[in-house]
């Protein structure tokens, strides 16, 4: 399984990039918001354009999602264009309405890759395929905190690509902790995008600790004070 970053914060990409185990990142406008205030419409278009560049420069070789804010096709597809126009390796994000899946289907009759975001079913993930989609994202953790199981709807999307050699990859997105990341390891997720705070946290072990401060005590006996 892959791991993307889900973040649009430059120096969380920076140091994930670093430890070379991310393939990807996620943005949204809700991550990217995060990082500009004050701006207007057109100021808040440029720096996000801007933002975008400056990921794709920090992971060349990994794909870079960015999300249309349009609502409907025509929008969604310009918006699109314009992201993909970008840099190579940028994805588009676009959300799974009506007016998403006829965006989707423009773009990838124009052969730019699209992740389907907002997705909370098997028929909407099933849609998105149809349409073109290269990638789904099910938000498992928006699932969960709405009382259902995000693992779950993981686990089904992928037995209903199975069944039909679907090649659309699987996302899992809104990962809130690791246990949510070794679970959709374990159901076959293609790739799974986690928080920069998800992604430190998988690292840790209290063991490896307990066994680091071991080790050092022992070498540290054999040494004449
Ligand atoms: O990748 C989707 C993700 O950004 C949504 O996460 O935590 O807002 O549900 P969350």
């Amino acid at each position: 399984m892959e791991l993307y970053l889900d973040t649009a914060n430059l120096e969380e990409i920076k140091h994930a990039v670093s430890l070379g185990v991310v393939s990807g990142v996620t943005t949204n406008p809700s991550l990217v918001a995060k990082e500009q205030e004050g701006l207007t419409r057109e100021e808040a278009r440029l720096r996000f354009h801007q933002l975008i560049r400056q990921i794709c420069r920090l992971l060349p070789e990994g794909n870079v999602n960015a999300e249309v804010l349009a609502e409907e096709a025509q929008g969604m597809f310009k918006e699109g264009k314009e992201l993909a126009s970008l840099a190579e390796n940028v994805v588009v994000k676009i959300p799974l309405t009506a007016q998403g899946l006829s965006a989707i289907s423009l773009l990838a009759e124009e052969g730019i890759p699209v992740n389907a975001t907002l997705v909370f079913s098997v028929n909407q993930a099933l849609l998105a395929a149809a349409a073109g989609a290269s990638y789904v994202s099910p938000f498992l953790g928006r699932i969960d905190d709405a009382g259902g199981d995000g693992v779950a709807l993981v686990s089904q999307i992928l037995k209903a690509f199975r069944n039909y050699e679907i090649s659309t990859s699987v996302i899992a997105a809104s990962i809130r902790h690791p246990r949510h990341v070794t679970a959709v390891a374990l159901e076959g997720a293609h790739i799974a995008t986690v928080p920069y705070r998800v992604l430190m946290q998988m690292i840790k072990h209290p063991l490896t600790e307990q066994g680091l401060e071991r080790f050092r005590l022992d070498w540290n006996k054999i040494i004449r004070k």
